[in-house]
């Protein structure tokens, strides 16, 4: 499969890192006051840089040589409180690497830690603050607990400007021969609800404005004969729901009950998440 540009633009520094100067500079601040940071809650909707921003504070910390002193955790995966008695306590509780005063622990998707594992955190947090800074990301901030909150700085991600998604889209464009017009690029950067990972796979995608049009004038035959490439394009070109509508219409039209339960699956999957369009492509990909 081609490179993702979301990867390959995927800044490394927080100096790169587009449309998030304030939050820039609270850190920056901090570092500058401090010398140190603070444990760190960034929150907000997806695509929006705050995985990004976790890996930059970490190089600016550490200064570009991080090995040994930062970690990461998908706490999606890794949500229980096992996890964290067994990974997590016993890292948090090891020095830092080398001459570094402390690590930094990622929990990535950290809104979707038990409310028990988020309570045994809390001591985690305090007990081992000296040599262990975390930071947290999340969609859904009201997800955590406020004793746990209350221990971080917390900083809002909001949705991006469509302006300044549009410049970064137009760079990507030219940098990569793309070749898409400009008034496609701008009705990209107005559809993707600020969301600079979703525009940028829009834009890998061709530029498609709104796939489910192409959908609706496939048979489940013709859907079943594109690469898996297409697929995945399929998936991030639209609005998710109404291409999973138009996907189930086909699959009553034709009576295709051998693909209800991956059907169902997603469904649940996509109505828990606001990563819909990655659901509707594991779906696509392996069902159809
Ligand atoms: N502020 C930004 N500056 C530059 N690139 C960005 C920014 N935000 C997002 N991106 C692009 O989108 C991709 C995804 O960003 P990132 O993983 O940081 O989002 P996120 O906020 O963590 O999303 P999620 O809530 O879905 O985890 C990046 O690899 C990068 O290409
Ligand atoms: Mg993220």
């Amino acid at each position: 499969m081609a490179e993702l540009l979301t990867e390959k633009y995927r800044p490394k520094t927080l100096d790169e890192i587009i449309g998030r100067d304030e939050q820039v500079a609270i850190v920056k601040d901090m570092i500058k006051k401090q010398g140190e940071v603070n444990h760190l809650f960034l929150y907000g909707p997806p695509g929006t840089g705050k995985t990004t921003f976790a890996k930059c504070v970490a190089n600016e910390v550490f200064g570009g040589k991080f090995r040994g002193n930062y970690y990461e955790f998908n706490a999606s995966s890794d949500r229980g409180i096992d996890k964290i008695r067994e990974q997590i306590t016993p890292l948090a509780k090891e020095r830092g690497f080398g001459t570094s005063p402390y690590k930094i622990i990622l929990m990535d998707e950290a809104d979707c830690i038990t409310p028990d594992a988020q309570a045994s955190f809390r001591r985690v947090l305090e007990e081992y603050s000296k040599i262990t800074r975390f930071i947290f990301t999340g969609n859904y901030p009201y997800k955590l607990i406020p004793a746990l909150i209350s221990r971080f700085t917390a900083i809002e991600f909001p949705a991006l400007d469509w302006r300044i998604i549009a410049k970064r889209l137009w760079s990507i464009n030219k940098t990569e021969n793309l070749g898409i017009e400009q008034d496609k690029v701008k009705v990209i950067a107005k559809k993707c609800n600020g969301d600079l990972r979703r525009a940028i796979n829009m834009l890998q995608g061709g530029g498609v404005e709104d796939g489910t049009e192409n959908l609706a004038n496939m048979s489940l035959d013709e859907i079943s004969k594109l690469s898996d490439n297409e697929k995945v394009n399929l998936a991030f070109s639209g609005e998710p729901d109404r291409i999973f509508d138009v996907l189930w219409e086909k699959v009553k039209a034709e009576q295709a009950w051998d693909k209800i339960d991956a059907m169902a699956n997603c469904n649940y999957k996509m109505n828990m998440s606001v990563h819909k369009d990655v659901f509707l492509s594991q779906l696509l990909k392996t069902a159809f």
